[in-house]
């Protein structure tokens, strides 16, 4: 396994690098991440020459959000095809790898599926058709997310009635987690670009802070208007009645409609109702998992106690020696909490099941 960094620091001379690439090396092929661990500060990636580097990149989140999951599932399956591993037990781990986000299982059995159709013409021939699966996945979900900041922006101005808007997220959806520009995040860039996002208030997003570490960090490359704020500060944003819509992502949308996404999106859900403010879910349809049929379904990832008792990265003791913690990585939200999801199909407004299954049976062709 070959594990290492490149690090650059941010204002060197290159300073986009891709979330992920494929590169051919002397040494075989690799799968290149940008460590998002390590923003802002620093722009390093970790460079996976083996599945058991990408599922620990997974499980680390270095690499991360639902959409880019599914991207890197499906590379990690023509990694061990191109390497000779067992692919089909590659394939599982990787499936495996983090519970919640449907696209991770998604796109590796995308791969594997490829990879399994061409098998009998050798394994060289399918391992370069779980690649071309890899990267129409990786382009495809490109296309979606343009698909979504429009529908997105058409239905922000329709609930809200034109005008300029304040717009509260959670977690980060931008293009850290997608072949394109992202999901809710790429709904608020494209109000940005149209000259009606007033403020995007970026929730850090305890206790990994992807919010402050990385929404904050995409927002100010993007010169976006937006302020960072506490989670537990959202209440009185929305008392002031300065909140007109909450967009965020998901990592998993049930057959009825029920949403998980980063913990702390349920309260806003909750709120957001209370204070009669659109919460709007943007997620491609291979968010939406056909065979879960309801919220509860859904399996919710548990994390590490030391998450929550040390500050991020492992680092100063924020409780006492011993104390254990309750850290869910996501909630669910029912989809009576939900005002509408944004996919690259269109718009569902309420959300009903049927509409949700009329939008995946759209995404397949049916
Ligand atoms: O634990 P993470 O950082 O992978 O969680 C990511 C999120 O919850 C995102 O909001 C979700 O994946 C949607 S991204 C389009």
């Amino acid at each position: 396994m070959a594990d290492h960094y490149a690090r650059r620091r941010a204002g060197d001379e290159q300073t986009r690098l891709p979330v992920l690439r494929w590169e051919e090396s002397a040494d075989g092929p690799l799968l290149v991440l940008l460590d998002q661990t390590r923003l802002p500060g620093e722009e390093a990636e970790t460079v996976c020459a083996d599945v058991p580097a990408v599922v620990a990149a997974i499980r680390s989140l270095a690499v991360r959000g639902a959409p880019l999951l599914g991207i890197t599932g499906a590379y990690g399956v023509a990694l061990a095809a191109a390497r000779g591993a067992d692919v089909e037990a590659a394939a599982s781990r990787l499936a495996q790898a983090r519970p919640t986000a449907v696209n991770l299982r998604y796109g590796t059995e995308l791969a594997l599926d490829a990879y399994r159709s061409a098998v009998a013409g050798g394994v060289e021939q399918a391992a370069g058709a779980a690649l071309a699966a890899a990267r129409d996945l990786h382009r495809e979900d490109a296309a979606a997310s343009a698909r979504m900041a429009g529908h997105g922006l058409e239905l922000l101005d329709e609930l809200l009635s034109g005008g300029e808007h304040r717009i509260l997220t959670h977690c980060n959806t931008g293009a850290l987690v997608s072949g394109g520009e992202g999901t809710a995040f790429a709904v608020a860039l494209a109000a940005h670009r149209a000259g009606r996002l007033r403020r995007l208030w970026v929730d850090e997003t305890r206790p990994l802070l992807q919010g402050a570490r990385l929404t904050a960090w995409e927002a100010a490359r993007s010169g976006m208007p937006y302020t960072l704020l506490t989670d537990n500060a959202a209440g009185s944003l929305f008392a002031a009645g300065e909140v007109d819509a909450i967009l965020i992502g998901a990592d998993r949308i049930a057959a009825n409609g029920a949403v998980a996404n980063k913990v702390g999106s349920y309260p806003l859900a909750v709120l957001a109702r209370y204070h009669h403010v659109p919460f709007i879910v943007v997620a491609p349809t291979t968010t939406i998992d056909p065979v879960t049929p309801d919220g509860p379904a859904i399996e919710v990832e548990q994390r590490a106690a030391d998450e929550v008792t040390r500050l991020p990265g492992g680092g100063r003791p924020l409780a006492p020696g011993g104390t254990t913690a309750y850290n869910p990585a996501f909630d669910v939200t029912p989809p009576e909490l939900v005002t509408a999801i944004v996919t690259e199909e269109g718009a569902v407004c309420p959300v009903t099941g049927d509409g949700v299954m009329g939008l995946w049976r759209r995404s397949q062709g049916s």
